[in-house]
């Protein structure tokens, strides 16, 4: 599997950092090609506990090259800072590289993120994490944007900031925010060419030939389908693509050079922010869902330490995120925070004006739609021991066959615990024993 895209089925948090962090032992280059310093990728190895933000999670493996692609918006004291916490753990970074194309998170598109959030009232809340990923790609859209190449380019940057900054300057003005200054920008981007601009390449050349010569490449989504700014719960979206058409597009990479396509489907459902979400648990459930199992994987946003929204595994999204993918494999991940359930539901099908729907609707009628459920029995034993299919007990058994039928493609891995070795392979004809839905 040269080219593989790693990418979220769900809300976001799936454990993809882990994933990557797994499958990237072999890569020989990784790649993040969309989103920016919003993301929260959780990788537990011999190395410690990391919490990344903006660098790859292919970054401990040694061999491997990590790209911020041409789809990402870096924030580069961010950038700065994870790279000094890695090298500080003894990670060595200097393999890791952004590409000229990459947008910049300057400190006015936080400001405006911020109080573009606080303006949108009560239930309209996106609920950012306010990281300025939606104003950068506003001014990337809109043909303002700075890439991280001009920051090689002083002149050329001055002159971009100068048409640049009297806009923002009424935006900024507008929200009663501080306005902003070309020299203060510059001295900023200075500031971080010295720091940073030995790490600002051209990634065609090197992304072109490790695929022409069968590298083995992943492709690390941020977030996941129903946040996808076309295909998810607009305007509770961000704004790129997480899915594997934005993964071509992020990265360089044609379609047709993508080989595997690894959905990561965690076993229940959350999601952080605004928007339906309609197989939400309240109270004790919830709870639950949220604190079971160890520490390090308890449902609080990596980014922003906010409670995830918990809810039962909603397999009309995975159905609706595999279809939108193109996923040849799942890896589920969390089912160890399903020990110690007596029983477990799944939604197969949603209700709307009385007529059932497999498929998820636009996000107006999401917000009406009703889940309807499955139930299974739990299997009430500790799993996270486990590292063979057929050591699972025959309950989880069934209840990962169900969520393959709904995602509609095989399951891959399945992961028990947070720490590196806590996920087991599984050979396709262990699992498939159930027609699977799409
Ligand atoms: P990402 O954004 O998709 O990389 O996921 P996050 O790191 O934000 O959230 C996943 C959380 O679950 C993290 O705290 C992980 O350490 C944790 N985690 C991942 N896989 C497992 C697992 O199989 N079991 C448990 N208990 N925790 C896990
Ligand atoms: P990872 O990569 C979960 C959510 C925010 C908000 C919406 C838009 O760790 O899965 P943004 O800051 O992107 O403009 O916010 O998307 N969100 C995430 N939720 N995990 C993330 O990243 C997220 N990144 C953004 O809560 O609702
Ligand atoms: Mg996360």
């Amino acid at each position: 599997m040269p080219v593989i895209a790693v990418v979220g089925a769900q809300w976001g948090d799936e454990g993809k950092g882990r994933t990557v962090d797994y499958i990237a032992q072999e890569a020989d280059m990784v790649i993040r090609f969309q989103g920016g310093d919003n993301a929260g990728h959780t990788v537990v190895n011999d190395l410690g506990e990391f919490r990344m933000h903006l660098v790859p999670s292919g970054i401990f493996s040694p061999q491997a090259t990590c790209l911020l692609g041409p789809g990402t918006v870096v924030n580069f004291d961010t950038l700065l800072e994870e790279l000094k916490m890695l090298e500080e753990a003894g990670v060595d970074t200097s393999n890791m590289v952004v590409d000229k194309r990459a947008h910049v998170i300057l400190p006015f598109h936080r400001q405006l993120d911020g109080a573009e959030e606080a303006a949108r009232k009560g239930e309209w809340e996106v609920g950012t994490t306010k990281r300025g990923i939606g104003p950068t790609y506003s001014d990337k859209s809109a043909r303002h944007g700075i890439r991280t190449g001009e920051l090689l380019r002083p002149d050329r940057l001055r002159e971009r900031l100068e048409m640049l900054v009297p806009r923002k300057n009424r935006a900024l003005t507008y929200f009663g925010l501080q306005e902003t200054s070309v020299n203060e920008l510059m001295s900023l981007c200075e500031g971080w060419r010295e720091k940073l601009g030995h790490r600002i390449v051209d990634s065609v050349p090197l992304v072109r030939d490790a695929v022409r010569d069968d590298k083995e490449v992943v492709l690390e989504g941020q977030l996941g389908a129903m946040r996808d700014l076309d295909w998810g719960i607009y305007p509770f979206t961000t704004s790129s693509s997480p899915t594997a058409g934005g993964a071509c597009v992020g990265a360089g990479i044609p379609p047709r050079a993508l080989n595997e396509v690894l959905g990561v489907v965690k076993a229940f459902s959350t999601s952080v922010g605004g928007g339906p979400f309609p197989a939400e648990l309240h109270g004790e459930l919830a709870e639950k869902l949220r604190t079971a199992g160890p520490e390090v994987g308890h449902e609080f946003g990596a980014t922003t330490g906010r409670p995830r929204r918990c809810g039962w595994f909603d397999g009309v999204a995975v159905g609706y995120s595999s279809w939108l993918n193109g996923f040849t494999g799942i890896s589920v991940t969390k089912l160890d925070v399903l020990d110690n359930f007596e029983e477990l539901k799944i939604c197969a099908v949603y209700r709307l004006d009385g007529e059932v729907i497999d498929y998820v609707p636009d996000t107006a009628t999401q917000e009406e739609v009703e889940p309807i459920y499955e139930t299974f029995e739990g299997w009430m034993s500790d799993t996270t021991g486990i590292r063979d299919w057929d050591d699972l007990p025959g309950n989880a058994q069934k209840y990962l066959r169900r969520i393959e039928a709904l995602a509609g493609a095989p399951i891959r891995f399945v992961s028990v615990g947070p720490e590196r070795d806590q996920i087991m392979g599984i050979p396709e004809f262990k699992t498939s024993q159930e027609p699977r839905d799409s």
